[in-house]
This record gives C-alpha cells, sequence and structure tokens, in this order.
C-alpha cells in the first residue's frame, strides 16, 4: 500500500494511475490531510505543484513522521520541497525547463537507476530549480540543463526528481517507479484485477449480509461493472433497475435491457420516456433541462425502490476520480460549468445506506476489473455518455419528433464508425441536432429542414479533449446516409472545437 500526497499536481492522478500498473495498491490524500496511522503505507510519494517553495502560498505539510521513517519518493515540487527545508537552495530557473530532457548522468551503482540507462529520456515541467543540494544529499543524476535532476538523501530511503516518472514521455518513467516500490521500498506487487474481484465480494458479503440492495443501471461501464460484481457477491438480493428516460439512443433500452438479463442480472426495466418528456416540455435552457431530468429519474427511481420490500442499501458505480478530494492550491472554488447530474445520485429521503464498490478504482482498472469478470468486451468498450442523454444533444426545447431525429443520425454515425473499425479509436461521439433549420434543395424542391453536428473527440478523462481527424471519406459517406435516409435533416456539419475552450457537449 502506497500513499500519495496531493500537491495540487495536474499529473497526481497519473502518479497514481502507474503505480496501479504496477500491481501495487496506493490512495491519493491531500497534502494536509495526511492519514493519521501510517501503519500500511510501505511507501509515500510526494507530488508535483502549480505552487512555488519560495512563494507565499507554500504547502508545508508536517512530515516528520515520514522523512527518514519510511521509504519517500519526491517528484517536482515535492523534491524541491525537500530541498529547501533541508538547507538546500530553490530558485527561479533561467533556463526553460518544460518538456523533453535527457538524463546526461546517471549515477549507476545505484539501485534507484537500475535498468534506466544515460541518455534516458524524461519529462521536465517546473519554473523553480533545485540550486544546491542539501549538505547529506548526493547527487544521483543530471540532464544537459537541470543538474540536480534526482537526488538521494544519505541514509535514509529518500529520493528526490525534478522530472516526472508519471508522464508518458518519461520513457523510462514506470522503470524507475518500479526501482523505489519494489526494490527499494519492498512493496508486494499483489493488486489485481482477479485479487481486487476477491477482496471486493468478500467485503461486500461482510458489508451487506443478507440485505437487499437496489442499483440503478445506466447502461455504461460503472454501473454494469458494480451490478456484475455486486451479483457475484449476493446474487439475488441486488435488485437492478434500469430506466428507460426516452432519451437514450436508438433501441438502446430494449438491447441493454437483453444483455443485463443475458447476463444473469435480476433487473426490472422501467419505461418512464413520457414522464420525462412531459417533465421537459418548452425548457430549453440546458441546466434546467438537466435539472428536470434529475428530479424526474429520482422520481421514478424512488416509486420503483419502494416497490422493493425492506430493501436497505443503495449500489451506485462511483469511481475514483470522483472521490479523490481535489487540492485547492489558491482557495479559490472552481466555478460550476455544468451541474452534471450524476443519474444515480439520491436524495437523503430514501434513508438507504450507500455501497460504492468501484470508489477507489481507476476507469481503466473498471475496465480491467469488468473483463476478468467476465463481462462483454462490446460492452466495457462503450463509449461514455451523458446521463441526461440526448436531452443535451438537442439544443433548445425537446419535442418527440426531436428525439426520433437524432436518435437515427446517432444510429447512423455510431454504426459507421463501427464498421469502418473507427469506434475504439474514439473516446466518445454523437451527434447535436441544432436549433435552426437551413436551406436545401432535394430533387427540385426547396427544403427548410434541420443541421446535425456530429461530434468525435479523443480524450483519457473528459476533462480536457481534441477533435479526431475522422478520415474525409468517412464523413462524406456519413454525410449522405443522414441527409438521404433521415427525414428533416438536410445538413450536416463536424465539429471541430477542442475542449478547452470549448466543451464536449454542446450544452
Ligand atoms: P463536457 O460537455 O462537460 O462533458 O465537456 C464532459 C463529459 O461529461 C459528460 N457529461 C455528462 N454526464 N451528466 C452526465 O452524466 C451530465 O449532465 C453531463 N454533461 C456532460 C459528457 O458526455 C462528457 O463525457
Amino acid at each position: 500500500n502506497v500513499l500519495i500526497l496531493d500537491f495540487g499536481s495536474q499529473y497526481t492522478q497519473l502518479i497514481a494511475r502507474r503505480v496501479r500498473e504496477l500491481n501495487i495498491y496506493c490512495e491519493i490524500h491531500p497534502y494536509n490531510k495526511i492519514p493519521e496511522s501510517l501503519e500500511n503505507f510501505k511507501a509515500v510519494i510526494l507530488s508535483g505543484s502549480p505552487n512555488s517553495v519560495r512563494g507565499e502560498l507554500v504547502l508545508h505539510p508536517d512530515l516528520s513522521a515520514i522523512k527518514g521513517k519510511k521509504p519517500l519518493l519526491a517528484v517536482c515540487y515535492g523534491a524541491q520541497y525537500l530541498a529547501h527545508f533541508s538547507g538546500g537552495k530553490v530558485a527561479e530557473s533561467n533556463t526553460r525547463e518544460y518538456g523533453r530532457a535527457n538524463l546526461s548522468y546517471i549515477k549507476t551503482s545505484e539501485n534507484f537507476f537500475r535498468n534506466i540507462v544515460e541518455g534516458s529520456q524524461v519529462w521536465m515541467s517546473h519554473s523553480d530549480t533545485i540550486k544546491e543540494l542539501p549538505t547529506n544529499a548526493v547527487l544521483l543524476a543530471s540532464t544537459t540543463d537541470v543538474e540536480n535532476a534526482a537526488y538521494k538523501i544519505e541514509g535514509e530511503d529518500t529520493f528526490g526528481i525534478q522530472f516526472h516518472p508519471e508522464v508518458y514521455h518519461s520513457t523510462d518513467g514506470k522503470q524507475l517507479l518500479a526501482n523505489f516500490l519494489v526494490d527499494i521500498a519492498k512493496v508486494e506487487q499483489n493488486w489485481t484485477p482477479d485479487s481486487f474481484v476477491d477482496s471486493t465480494v468478500a467485503a461486500i458479503q461482510e458489508k451487506v449480509g443478507n440485505d437487499k440492495v437496489v442499483l440503478g443501471l445506466s447502461g455504461g461501464v460503472d454501473s454494469s461493472v458494480a451490478a456484475v460484481l455486486l451479483h457475484k457477491a449476493i446474487g439475488k438480493n441486488l435488485y437492478c433497475i434500469f430506466v428507460n428516460n426516452g432519451l437514450l439512443r436508438k433501441n438502446e433500452f430494449e438491447s441493454v435491457l437483453n444483455q443485463y438479463q443475458g447476463m444473469g442480472l435480476n433487473v426490472k426495466g422501467v419505461d418512464a420516456s413520457d414522464r420525462f418528456l412531459s417533465a421537459l416540455k418548452d425548457l430549453s435552457d440546458p441546466e434546467l433541462k438537466r435539472k428536470a431530468i434529475g428530479n424526474a429519474f429520482i422520481e421514478v427511481f424512488d416509486d420503483e425502490a419502494h416497490q422493493i420490500k425492506d430493501v436497505k442499501w443503495l449500489a451506485q458505480g462511483t469511481i475514483y476520480p470522483d472521490v479523490i478530494e481535489s487540492v485547492s492550491v489558491n482557495g479559490g472554488p472552481s466555478a460550476t460549468i455544468k451541474s452534471h447530474h450524476n443519474v444515480g445520485g439520491l436524495p437523503d429521503f430514501m434513508k438507504l445506506k450507500i455501497v460504492e464498490p468501484l470508489r477507489m478504482i481507476f476507469k481503466d482498472e473498471v475496465r480491467r476489473v469488468g473483463a476478468s469478470l467476465g463481462i462483454d468486451k462490446e460492452l466495457l468498450g462503450r463509449h461514455p455518455f451523458p446521463g441526461p442523454g440526448l436531452a443535451i444533444r438537442i439544443l433548445g426545447d425537446i419535442t418527440p419528433e426531436k428525439v426520433r431525429i437524432l436518435q437515427e443520425v446517432d444510429a447512423i454515425f455510431i454504426n459507421g464508425l463501427k464498421e469502418d473499425g473507427l469506434y475504439d479509436k474514439v473516446w466518445q461521439a454523437g451527434a447535436m441536432l441544432l436549433p435552426v433549420n437551413s436551406v436545401g434543395v432535394m430533387g427540385d424542391e426547396r427544403t427548410y429542414e434541420k443541421v446535425v453536428a456530429l461530434r468525435a473527440v479523443e480524450s483519457t478523462d473528459g476533462m480536457t479533449a481534441d477533435w479526431v481527424d475522422l478520415p474525409y471519406k468517412f464523413l462524406q459517406k456519413t454525410s449522405n446516409k443522414i441527409i438521404n435516409q433521415v427525414k428533416g435533416v438536410n445538413r450536416v456539419v463536424y465539429d471541430i472545437s477542442s475542449k478547452p475552450p470549448a466543451t464536449i457537449e454542446w450544452e
């Protein structure tokens, strides 16, 4: 078990993911909330930070229970922090230190650099630099521009590195983490999808006993994996509810419901399309639409849950990135861009206890766990789909006719991606129905019909995204199909905006 102390770096979650890839369990905690008991942590990693050890906003935790007592790896800010407060000198750097660099010197006698040779590429991202090491430190590596790229404190298993081993572009980064965690800290590599399944099943059985549990399925990866895991633990005591809000993809309700039943889950499909559509009637503001859908979902789910006698628990597919407490380094609250209704978040009045079997794992691990549970590859590889569904892809007010049009367009686009082997190259794709008509000509007739926009993005977590350069031939074919086959659409455009400054969804 490894403790990662977060100083607010954009890469902290990446450190955790790299550690997990080594089959080692780790947890991220804010730098100022160090767990009281450190007994279970065999090693500690300090993350980077956008702050400076020289600034007013220096983040200054008390590491006396850690430094010199447990193997400690300090990355970037962490390395500067340790150097600064142990008698070294940190100053603003006068050369640019962003991006690619190569280790021009390595003290090869150290286990820390086992299997890493001079010339190894590392990734830098810092504006301060360690000018002088503390007197009890030994230099372990340098780059051409950064003399003190890595150091060790004598007599301790304490290491500082200026570069970021967690990013993909540090080619030997994972090896370095393995050297530190496995060779030096002697942490066991026993965190695998299978071991996760075994321990989680046991933990659920212990926690829930013979109680009944209700879970809202969405058709997405997280709730599906959570359901199969719970089903493995408590069998028929798991009651799944899959709500059709009338805003799903074409035929999705029936096909996903069948798939769930085929997996042996005890699932009830509830078609509440009319209820959602009437809740949405005449609403065109995106936030009001989200709220109306969130509320309708709670009502429907509540009605259904009340029909399950003596249900005690609500299961949710919450994953680790939703749980990690974010470190706000400047103290300011972040702006609400969209009130992402996580459909499944329920009000207190339901008085159910919560069980979240995936709350400590990342999305890629959810998929690996799903595979280890034997869940269909196709289901595990599904693109994310927003809880409010097509409602936030139909700009403005929603009518059954608009839903029908968009379902048709979306199906042509998504099936086309699958047919051409492009689906798995895209992180998320969908179509937007715009609230404008445009003039066209079909045969000899003037048309005045809807415009749709296609969007396909690559991303790792949805926080940032870039549009995908889909082949022109594919776009051409798809556009033709849509205009020829979907009545009411006479124009197709392709969205070439990145996030930021745009967002993935249009509303
Ligand atoms: P944006 O549009 O904010 O989307 O760039 C980022 C990711 O979040 C999804 N999304 C939502 N998911 N409820 C959800 O469950 C919502 O209200 C919602 N809005 C956006 C979006 O599909 C993308 O994957």
